[in-house]
């Protein structure tokens, strides 16, 4: 990265400066110390974590908050480690959700907390912004820098940790996206797949305890939805990151802990996938799409076979057919 680009910005988080970053950071280092705690169980909090909450949140894009709100009183809990596939039409909301679970944008009513933080509370939306990383839809948009290890190093660069971290930070979160080999190369040489691993090394890289993939997968071909996938689920599984990952896709929220459908501003649907895809009246009401393998077991079911409608995966679809006499 030129010197000449990192003054002339002031950074993803407007952050920028040494003591105040440094009072930020060890601010931050406090909660992480609180939320070790939690997890190894030492205080006695009975049920799992939420890394979010949302409070009967409604949002209007219109500066006096008149005007049809994008977000119409949500109410949700994202639990700690979870990982929730969110779906909805064009229009009903997804992104503005997304914007709102990190503080970029703040309910116009009601109440978002991010490991207990309000977003609205300015003194604390580092705190907020460094617990959930977005990943967006264009990887184009998301390179900051030339070279592959600068890119990653921008974002801990602007929370103010130290060098030695930083070299430590962009191997680190190279490697978790499989993406070592091309940390001296230039990130516009690579494919959709491989730039959105890169726009995610670069969110681990800021060490986030949630990440929101916001229809990452959606410019990307097959293949590299599939390893954009496949690293995200790792990031769950491994690292206990929590997940929200926004989608087109059905068959991309079937492997999630839970779906979520936004319909019009609202949640239409909530629970785990199988049973969201269950609710196939619903879905088809508000026209979206189910798995392809539960479209056509609803179709034989229809049809008079003995076939289970309430399935979601092809190997499901062919073990009921396999059954049939
Ligand atoms: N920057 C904006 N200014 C004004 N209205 C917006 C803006 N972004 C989105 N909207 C409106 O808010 C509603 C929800 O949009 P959005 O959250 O982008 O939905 P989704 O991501 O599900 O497509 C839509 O009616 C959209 O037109
Ligand atoms: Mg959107």
């Amino acid at each position: 990265m030129t010197a000449a680009f990192r003054n002339g910005r002031r950074g993803i988080y407007g952050l920028t400066g040494g003591a105040a970053a440094e009072k930020r950071l060890h601010t931050a280092r406090v909660y992480d110390i609180i939320y070790k705690v939690f997890r190894k169980g030492g205080a006695k909090t009975g049920d799992k974590m939420n890394a979010i909450e949302l409070k009967d949140v409604h949002f209007s894009y219109s500066r006096d908050g008149s005007g049809e709100e994008a977000v119409k009183g949500v109410t949700l809990s994202i639990e700690e480690g979870s990982f929730v596939a969110l779906v909805g039409h064009n229009g009903s909301g997804k992104s503005t959700l997304a914007r709102l679970l990190n503080g970029l944008l703040t309910p116009t009513n009601g109440q978002v907390t991010v490991y207990g933080v309000d977003t609205r509370d300015e003194d604390r939306i580092f705190d907020v912004r460094s617990r959930v990383g977005m990943v967006f839809q264009n990887p184009d948009n998301q390179m900051i820098a030339t070279n592959v290890a600068d890119d990653i190093a921008f974002g801990p660069e602007n929370l103010g940790v130290e060098r030695e971290e930083i070299i430590r930070r962009v191997d680190w979160a190279l490697s978790k996206v499989g993406m070592l080999e091309y940390k001296n190369g230039t990130p516009f040489k690579l494919s959709g797949g491989q730039k959105q691993r890169l726009a995610i090394a670069g969110v681990l890289a800021i060490k986030p305890r949630v990440m929101v993939l916001d229809e990452a997968t959606a410019m990307l071909d097959p293949k590299g939805r599939d390893e954009v996938m496949a690293v995200t689920r790792q990031l769950n599984r491994d690292e206990g990151m929590t997940v929200v990952h926004i989608t087109h896709y059905m068959d991309e929220a079937l492997g999630a802990d839970r779906l979520i459908v936004m319909n019009d501003g609202a949640i239409a649907a909530d629970g785990r996938p199988k049973e969201v895809f269950a609710q196939y009246g619903l879905l088809r009401k508000i026209k979206l799409g189910v798995p392809f393998a539960t479209n056509v077991a609803v179709a034989l079911h229809s049809a008079g076979l003995d076939v289970d409608p309430h399935i979601a995966t092809e190997e499901e679809l062919l073990e009921q057919i396999c059954r049939l006499k």
